[in-house]
């Protein structure tokens, strides 16, 4: 695999690739990459000729009291997990080459609405962040599919609507949340957990599998939603928010909805971890 942090050698190497007619599948990440990440990249593999991954710690997309600097970077251990997937090319780019002119001089993209709710409230900013530099992204490797994991559920629907608002051409593809054998979704930032947080952090799955079970026999969102913070808040932890919408669009849900999905983020310890589950009723 070959690694850059150089724009015009990413575009020149995709250049010759489409030059002979073959597609490119491209795969965004933050590095420290784990199991999940992987399973991205061998689903590209699937779907094009060529992977290109990315490695970039965006600090678009962190809050002034967020873990920019402690954010976990592990670039040797990253490529060789890459080449053994099949990635043939990674850009590693620097900040100083993705924002020359520094964060605040930047034009930037905000897609509206959803970037506020939730992790959007939460984190004011981020997803301008993520939105920003997922299209500068899309525009130096200019790949025919993106994946996407549906961990990060809020974020891959403010991808697609980017997507389909700009009018990008590329297939956006969102992939099933890859976990450990506890059903504690995989994340960097598990990283963080002591090992008695990390044995109590499967409790945040088992919170959202109880809840999607009771709305589904028939219990009010409202009383699901009180019982599962209170078994987050049992097993140690500080939730931030735990809200159920409707799968297509995050809006509150209706009557009508039958596809629903739980998201949730919840503090333990140093650890801000978030996972969502999908579900009907
Ligand atoms: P990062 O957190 O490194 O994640 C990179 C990709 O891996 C995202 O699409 C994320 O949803 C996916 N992913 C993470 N954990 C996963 C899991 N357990 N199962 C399946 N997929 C998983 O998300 C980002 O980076 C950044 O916001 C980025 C899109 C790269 C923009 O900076």
């Amino acid at each position: 695999m070959y690694t850059t942090a150089v724009i015009d050698e990413i575009r020149r190497q995709v250049r010759q690739w489409r030059a002979n007619g073959e597609t490119v599948a491209f795969v965004p990440t933050m590095g420290n990459l784990h199991a999940g990440h992987i399973t991205l990249v061998k689903e590209a593999k699937q779907r094009a000729d060529h992977v290109v991954a990315s490695i970039f710690v965006n600090p678009m997309q962190f809050g002034k009291n967020e873990d920019l600097d402690a954010y976990p970077r592990t670039l040797a251990e990253d490529q060789a997990a890459l080449t053994a997937a099949g990635c043939e090319l990674l850009f590693t780019p620097t900040p100083e080459i993705i924002y020359p002119k520094g964060l605040d001089a930047q034009t930037f993209v905000e897609v509206p609405g959803i970037s506020d709710e939730l992790c959007g409230a939460s984190r004011p900013g981020h997803f301008r962040g993520v939105a920003t530099i997922v299209l500068k992204l899309f525009n130096i490797v200019q790949p025919d599919v993106a994946l996407f994991g549906r961990k990060d559920f809020q974020q891959l629907l403010v991808i697609r609507t980017m997507v389909e608002d700009l009018s990008l051409p590329l297939e956006i593809v969102g992939v099933e949340t890859v976990r450990e054998a506890s059903g504690l979704a995989m994340s960097s930032r598990n990283g963080y957990l002591t090992a008695d947080e990390k044995a109590r952090a499967a409790a945040l799955k088992a919170a959202l599998d109880a809840l999607a079970t009771q709305i589904g026999t028939g219990t009010a969102i409202a009383a699901a939603i009180t019982e599962a913070n209170a078994a987050l808040v049992d097993a140690g932890f500080r939730p931030d928010y735990l809200e159920v919408r409707s799968a297509a669009t995050l809006a509150l849900p209706t009557d009508a909805d039958k596809e629903l999905v739980v998201l949730a983020a919840a503090y333990l310890g140093k650890a801000r971890l978030i996972d969502n589950l999908v579900f009907s009723r």
